[in-house]
């Protein structure tokens, strides 16, 4: 070998596909996607979201066959939001066991049943008419153990409505032993909770309010979400422990791309499985670039599915899982 040049070459194991592959150690599964789905009440029509080209708030209807599709490509879980026709302070819609939520739920558990996981999210902020995601206080602050109240009757009647995981969003503190011990009250002890344990205060939630109607009609959500600048992984992994010491059996970490150190620390820290959710924003940036041809759409999904997967996520919410689940065949 001539001196000067390197004997150690790592490329050597890059050279074919087949090397490639041989040493591969991150694979995304189709079963580690769930597909968030909006119902709305209301429509004859599916109607779509602009900020979110390809995503489309259901009908019953075309929630069903949307679902149905989900499992034939094999995706892992399906996660349910509810758009009301009416909204009120209390977020009356939620625990309706007329309430679109649970109605949708019902037609998911006779079209799909036991062949997926069934959940929904657990907040208020679809449902209320100020958009919080909890009761106010006289002086407009989110009252934190009023919510943990409606929170638990939530659960029950999306437990009601068939759901095997509830996922509580909202951020309140205390909100997973709320939900659990009104769950097990209520004979739903079997029902698994997924908690959005280290939430952002998030811009790339931005699209999400469009889909699911749920913009703050006054401030903000920093109160209840946590600060991206606040106390780093240290806070996230204390909300992450508390939720497990309060009985989360799915941890879950929100927005994915910009948190990806957080999803690593989170996922060496818990013993159960760790979900990632690629919120709507992470979706509308690459569609809106890859419309303009900046980007090679296909390729960007699956870097991202894969960045999330090898920062330690087990579970990853997606708005492509469909497309995702059948290209991974
Ligand atoms: C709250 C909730 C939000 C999202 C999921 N659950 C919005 C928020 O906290 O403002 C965002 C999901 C996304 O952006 O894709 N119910």
């Amino acid at each position: 070998m001539a001196a000067g040049f390197p004997a150690v070459r790592p490329r050597r194991l890059r050279r074919t596909a087949a090397l490639r592959r041989l040493v591969a150690q991150t694979s995304v599964r189709p079963a580690d996607l769930v597909l968030p789905l909006f119902a709305k009440e209301g429509i004859s029509e599916p109607q779509p979201v602009a900020s979110m080209p390809g995503v489309l708030q259901h009908t019953r209807d075309s929630l069903r066959k949307a679902a149905v599709e989900a499992v034939s490509a094999g995706v892992g879980g399906l996660i349910l939001f509810g758009v009301p026709a009416v909204k009120d302070a209390r977020g009356s819609a939620a625990d309706d066991p007329a309430g679109i939520v649970q109605l949708a739920l019902g037609d998911l558990v006779a079209e799909v049943g036991d062949e997926t996981v069934l959940m929904a999210d657990l907040c208020m902020d679809e449902y209320t008419d100020h958009g919080h995601c909890g009761m106010l206080t006289l002086s407009g602050q989110v009252d934190n153990d009023a919510t943990l109240e409606r929170y638990a009757s939530i659960a029950v009647a999306q437990a009601a409505a068939g759901v095997h995981v509830v996922a509580p969003s909202g951020m309140m503190d205390g909100q997973v032993a709320a939900i659990r011990s009104a769950l097990d009250a209520a004979g739903f002890g079997e029902v698994a909770i997924c908690a959005y344990s280290a939430k952002y205060a998030s811009a790339f939630y931005g699209p999400f309010r469009d889909a699911a109607e749920c913009a703050p009609q006054f401030g903000d959500r920093a109160s209840y979400q946590q600060d991206p600048a606040g106390a780093g992984e240290a806070e996230a992994l204390r909300e992450v422990q508390l939720d497990l010491d309060e009985g989360a059996d799915i941890v879950m970490v929100k927005p994915a791309l910009a948190y990806l150190d957080v999803i690593s620390r989170v996922a060496a820290a818990v013993p159960v499985p760790l979900a990632a959710y690629q919120v709507s924003g992470e979706y509308a940036m690459v569609e809106a670039a890859a419309a303009n041809g900046w980007l090679d759409r296909d390729r960007v999904i699956m870097e991202t599915l894969t960045a999330i997967r090898r920062a330690g996520a087990s579970i990853i919410l997606t708005y492509w899982a469909t497309e995702a689940a059948r290209r991974l065949h």
